[in-house]
């Protein structure tokens, strides 16, 4: 069974993790895997969840099986989070299921394209998140990218996109980054959105819309203004949310998968496939992060400090986006790095090149993934200054 194998790749973002890890430097400094960290460097739990554990823990009566789509609360909690008022929710035409994180609900999406419609190619933002193509590949789909990211001006290809969507034929999905794009930052405006929903009305493809960082753009509303009017102009659509980043619970492994379609019996149909497609991969998901998230949204209290401990974590990553830009200019640096402070989210590419990414690593310990992604929120007060002056040091003509 093994013996005629080679080792697998290792992942460009884990495998990074692991060797910050095992850099004993104590100037190093981690700009890798897309987690937050607050001014000390440590990714913290948060105090509403902490306190939605405590009464979970004394609550909670039974360890007894939840069903193939999670606890029902947490995904109508999901829903309104999502979607808000949208009439896709009020006209029963939405399915929702929790799913082991947001890469856990990706996976549930490509089996249950596979599924519905085999030969549908998944289109992807050229550059996307670097397990995007791999997820929906093992699933046995085709998978081909869009323009999107120009690494010139740092920003949208939107002619180039759109010209490339508007030879994407019926049947085929698109998939979509709701806001803080990863790797790129660069997010679609309300009127990119606005042209989208009316190409897929046409044409008849079916957006994928990813929604991992709800709530580190701008806030919960603005930062789901996309997947909002995709759900209430199309007959159909599929997306996906993650409560690893927001909620800061990435290792409780929580997500959704959500299907959206054109009336609330074929929502009934759909959702039973849905179901079975969760029944075929790992039966049902684990119960405890999603009941956390269903005790905070639902109760005045917890939601109200959780958005506030939330607008802290995003406001973080705003300011070091700023910080980063005029720092690196006070100490000298000819190159423009404005872009970082137009861009959102916790990742942008600094456009440094692959030796300059290796020697900030091999000299001043700091690690990126090697496209020159960096994860801002790995900033702080106390290493600021060691990146400016090894960015200094790099960039030197
Ligand atoms: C990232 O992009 O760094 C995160 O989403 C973590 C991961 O699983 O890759």
């Amino acid at each position: 069974m093994f013996s005629h194998l080679q080792a697998a790749p290792t992942d460009p973002i884990l495998g990074l993790m692991a060797a910050y890890s095992q850099d004993s430097r104590p100037f190093k400094i981690d700009l890798g895997v897309g987690v937050y960290k607050d001014e000390d460097g440590h990714t913290p739990i948060l105090a509403s969840v902490k306190e939605a554990e405590a009464r979970r823990s004394r609550n909670e009566t039974t360890k007894t099986y939840i069903g193939m789509a999670g606890d029902p609360g947490f995904n109508a909690q999901m829903d309104r989070l999502s979607l808000g008022d949208a009439r896709a929710l009020t006209d029963s035409r939405v399915a929702t299921a929790h799913t082991p994180g947001g890469t856990g609900a990706l996976r549930i999406a490509a089996d249950l394209i596979k599924r519905c419609r085999p030969d549908a190619t998944v289109w992807m933002s050229d550059p996307t998140w670097g397990n995007h193509p791999a997820v929906f590949k093992a699933a046995g789909l085709t998978v081909r990218d869009y323009p999107y990211y120009d690494a010139a001006t740092q920003s949208l290809r939107a002619d180039a996109m759109f010209d490339a969507l508007s030879k994407v034929p019926a049947g085929d999905v698109v998939l979509l980054h709701a806001c803080c794009h990863n790797p790129s930052g660069v997010d679609l405006a309300p009127e990119h959105w606005q042209r989208l929903a009316t190409m897929a009305q046409t044409q008849g493809f079916v957006p994928l819309v990813d929604m991992a960082y709800q709530g580190f753009s701008t806030d919960l509303d603005s930062d789901a203004y996309g997947v909002r009017l995709l759900a209430n102009a199309l007959p159909e659509l599929i997306y996906t949310t993650s409560c690893s980043k927001n909620f800061g619970l990435y290792r409780e492994r929580i997500g959704a998968v959500s299907v959206v379609a054109a009336n609330a019996e074929q929502t009934v149909i759909a959702k039973s496939h849905l179901l079975s497609t969760i029944r075929n991969n790992y039966s049902m998901p684990p119960a405890h992060g999603a009941l956390i998230v269903a005790e905070i949204l639902g109760d005045a209290e917890l939601k109200a400090q959780w958005l506030s401990e939330l607008a802290a974590m995003r406001d973080r990553i705003n300011t070091y986006r700023h910080l980063m830009v005029s720092r690196l200019r006070e100490a000298g640096v000819e190159r423009d790095f404005s872009f970082i402070d137009r861009q959102r989210g916790m990742f942008s590419f600094l456009g440094i090149a692959p030796e300059q990414i290796q020697r900030l690593r091999e000299e001043f310990g700091i690690y990126m993934v090697g496209s020159s992604r960096a994860n801002i929120a790995g900033l702080n007060q106390r290493n600021l200054a060691h990146f400016v002056d090894a960015m200094a040091t790099v960039l030197k003509p």
